[in-house]
């Protein structure tokens, strides 16, 4: 991939009557992991959906390795946000994670051994290998977003943009899936992810864009996680400690919730 992975010029979105991006710019380099940042309605989701191109633009352009984005949909790897919501879908793990195999296989035809064969190394991945006939329902939030996260990798996509992931998932899932992004990343891919946890963001992602519905700022932790960009994007006080700890004032705390 020669020049960016994706780019968004004067990227505007209105949601009902709520205008949810207003005039984004900002290019991903190939090969970046990039943290999407912000408080709630801050418009992470929107952004990411924007680059999926499943919604309409009010103004400006996105463009995914120079292409338009239902252009692009092969490189897209995409862990949607979840709602804490219980699952009743009488589908097995191995269900879903071959549903990232449908846009190579076609929806209609029975899946064939390379696809298999991926669906297997996803669920292996995320340590999931021996409950591929366990029905999601059962399973637990994290081993749920487990899940999730091996149907992105089945998707072979050079870009994976996930939405929160990490959202009520216990710690060892979380480690696990920075492990997995960071091979990911090893790989030349790109990664677009937002997060609430500030503190993981800083260390996980070499460059961060902070969104308040316009683009706050967008680089390396080290230059956009100021005080100032966060009482922008944030509208509280947040502290930084010396060393680069964030310390979220008590009456300002991001719950997660789920939008
Ligand atoms: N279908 C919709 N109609 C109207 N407003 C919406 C719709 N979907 C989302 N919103 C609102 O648009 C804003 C941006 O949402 P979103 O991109 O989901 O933000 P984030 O992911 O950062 O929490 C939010 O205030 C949200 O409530
Ligand atoms: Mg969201």
């Amino acid at each position: 991939m020669t020049g960016p992975a994706v780019r968004l010029d004067g990227v505007s979105v209105w949601l009902g009557e709520r205008l949810a991006l207003r005039d984004v710019t900002c290019e991903v380099p190939a090969g970046a992991f990039v943290g999407l940042i912000g408080p709630n309605g801050s418009g992470k989701s929107t952004l990411l959906r924007s680059v999926l191109g499943i919604l309409p633009l009010a103004g400006g352009s996105v463009e995914v390795a120079g292409r338009a984005p239902s252009a692009a949909r092969d490189l897209f790897a995409y862990v949607p946000q979840r709602s804490s919501l219980e699952l009743d879908l009488p589908l097995r793990a191995w269900d879903i994670v071959m549903m990232g195999r449908i846009r190579h296989n076609g929806l209609f035809k029975p899946a064939g051994r390379v696809d298999k064969e991926i669906a297997g190394w996803a669920l292996e991945r995320v340590g999931l290998a021996e409950r591929r006939n366990s029905s999601i329902g059962e399973m637990s939030f994290g081993q749920q977003q487990r899940v999730f996260f091996a149907r992105a990798l089945a998707q072979q996509g050079s870009i994976m943009l996930l939405d929160e992931p990490m959202n009520g998932v216990d710690a060892k899932t979380q480690e696990l899936f920075l492990e997995l992004l960071a091979a990911f990343q090893g790989e030349g891919k790109t990664i677009l992810m937002a997060t609430h946890d500030l503190e993981q963001a800083a260390s996980a992602c070499d460059m961060l864009c902070i969104l308040d519905q316009r683009l706050v700022a967008f680089g390396p932790p080290s230059e956009t996680l100021t005080e100032s960009n966060l009482r922008e994007a944030y509208g509280v006080h947040l502290h930084l400690s010396r060393e680069d700890h964030i310390l979220e004032d008590a009456h300002h705390h991001e719950t997660g919730g789920q939008r």
